[in-house]
């Protein structure tokens, strides 16, 4: 039988929860990549990251700094051809890759109002 060693998991810090206000989204480098690689939804009241990679043609999908979402607010989009994805669930309801999800990354929010990246590493493949 394989042992498999224990999976670390580790946080890193994103922002403090009111920095986001409801309708909005902040983009976030949480690897220090020089891009934001994911971002922070608040919808509903809400908090929710995903991965900033377009599921039609694996783009970016902001078209400047933190916009990510529909002017009205009630909507994801990305800006590359126009699709809208529900920040909900970030199933893609107009657009070229109808039907597809952004990829939701783990969050969480500590008693201080503090946002953190759950940040699983990459596992080793053992036999
Ligand atoms: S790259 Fe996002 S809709 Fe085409």
């Amino acid at each position: 039988m394989t042992q498999r060693s224990p999976v670390t998991l580790s946080r890193i810090f994103l922002c403090q929860q009111d920095m986001i206000v409801d309708g909005s989204a902040r983009g976030f480098d949480p690897h220090a990549e020089g891009r934001d690689t994911l971002f922070v939804v608040r919808w509903r009241g809400v908090l929710r990251a995903w991965l900033n990679r377009c599921p039609h043609m694996d783009v970016a999908m902001q078209y400047r700094k933190d916009r990510f979402m529909s002017a009205d607010g009630q909507y994801i989009v990305c800006f590359a051809h126009g699709a809208l994805f529900r920040p909900d669930d970030g199933r893609c309801v107009l657009g070229p890759c109808l039907g597809q999800t952004l990829q939701q990354q783990p969050i969480v929010i500590d008693e201080d109002g503090a946002v953190w990246l759950v940040d699983t590493p990459a596992q080793p493949l053992t036999a």
